[in-house]
């Protein structure tokens, strides 16, 4: 599946969903805050302003409504985040 990435005034488009958003964004350039990489230091976070992610794994970091952990979700349709 093929999916955008929104961030600030950027669309990534034809994102790969195998990969990680923070992937992604790596992939195209795109300087983003982590550390573990791993779900569980929650650096990555980010707001969800519109669309659907998906977890690839389990994560420890909290995720409040609204926010994605981009270390450990890929985009599940075309999405918008904010750092
Ligand atoms: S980089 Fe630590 S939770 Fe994503």
């Amino acid at each position: 599946m093929k999916a955008s990435i929104t961030i600030e005034d950027q669309t990534i488009a034809n994102v790969d969903t195998s990969l990680s958003i923070l992937e992604s964004l790596e992939k195209n350039d795109v300087k983003v805050e982590f550390q573990c990489r791993d779900g569980y230091c929650g650096a990555c976070r980010c707001k969800l302003i519109d669309g659907e992610v998906s977890y690839f794994r389990d994560t420890i970091a909290f995720v409040g409504e609204g926010e994605v952990l981009t270390c450990s979700a890929t985009p599940a349709s075309d999405i918008t985040i904010e750092v």
